[in-house]
């Protein structure tokens, strides 16, 4: 991957394509069937995200350096909830389920308190499991590149911008580009869509990335009611004939 290829993608992807809303709300359908490359979570658009942004920007020369060496420049990170300041994905520290007992608050989130209330008091899932600050320098780039296999294809990580400066544009395969606003909002990502950030702004972009667990009995919950609701439909619909 190079530039030119960067380039290439950020033309023939670089559109805001909007998707059709059904009627009705079903969370398993949006989640894990809409085939939606991102969902805007709006009702969240009133946080404060520009007092976090004052947070994130008062630590930006305690970022480290991310994927420098391989898809990404001018890319740096800054963990908030993990193992430590520099946490990488979680699948290199060895067994998943006791690698997640480990994860906690580094010693980042004490100086940020407006961004660590959202996570603890706002955010709506149970369990939080990598949350990063990250930071892209202007004239920084992510080169495409796909984060999950086809076959996890659904809605998972939420990214946050704190800001997004005009120029700076994330780009996904085949469902164009995420309308981030720099007053700040949250989405809902399918990072199995191949996708790439090229930050063509003077100014630094910064975004939280949260990775989290539902928890199983939410998660559960809504499943059953799901499942309820079609069999109650399809009985009614049965003795209406
Ligand atoms: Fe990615």
């Amino acid at each position: 991957m190079s530039m030119q290829q960067l380039s290439e993608f950020h033309k023939e992807y670089g559109k805001l394509i909007q998707e059709k809303y059904p009627d009705t709300f079903d969370p398993k359908w949006l989640v894990m069937e809409s085939g939606w490359g991102y969902f805007h979570i709006s009702s969240l658009d009133n946080q404060p995200w520009k007092e976090m942004h004052k947070e994130a920007e008062a630590l930006i020369n305690r970022f480290y350096s991310h994927r420098e060496d391989s898809y990404g420049k001018g890319w740096k990170s800054l963990t908030l909830h993990g193992l430590n300041e520099d946490t990488q994905s979680l699948s290199q520290y060895g067994e998943r389920d006791k690698v997640l007992q480990q994860l906690d608050w580094t010693s980042i989130s004490d100086e940020c308190p407006i961004t660590k209330k959202f996570l603890t008091d706002v955010w709506p899932a149970e369990f939080l499991n990598r949350v990063r600050f990250m930071l892209l320098e202007p004239g920084g780039y992510i080169l495409p590149h796909q984060d999950r296999p086809d076959e996890e294809k659904r809605l998972s990580v939420c990214n946050i911008s704190l800001n997004n400066p005009e120029g700076c544009q994330f780009v996904f395969k085949d469902k164009g580009i995420v309308p981030f606003k720099d007053e700040g909002s949250a989405f809902l990502m399918d990072i199995s869509n191949p996708h790439s950030v090229w930050n063509q702004s003077d100014k630094p972009r910064i975004h939280m990335i949260i990775h989290f667990e539902l928890g199983r009995r939410t998660r559960d919950m809504f499943y059953t009611l799901r499942e309820s609701f079609y069999t109650n439909r399809s009985r009614l619909n049965e003795r209406l004939e």
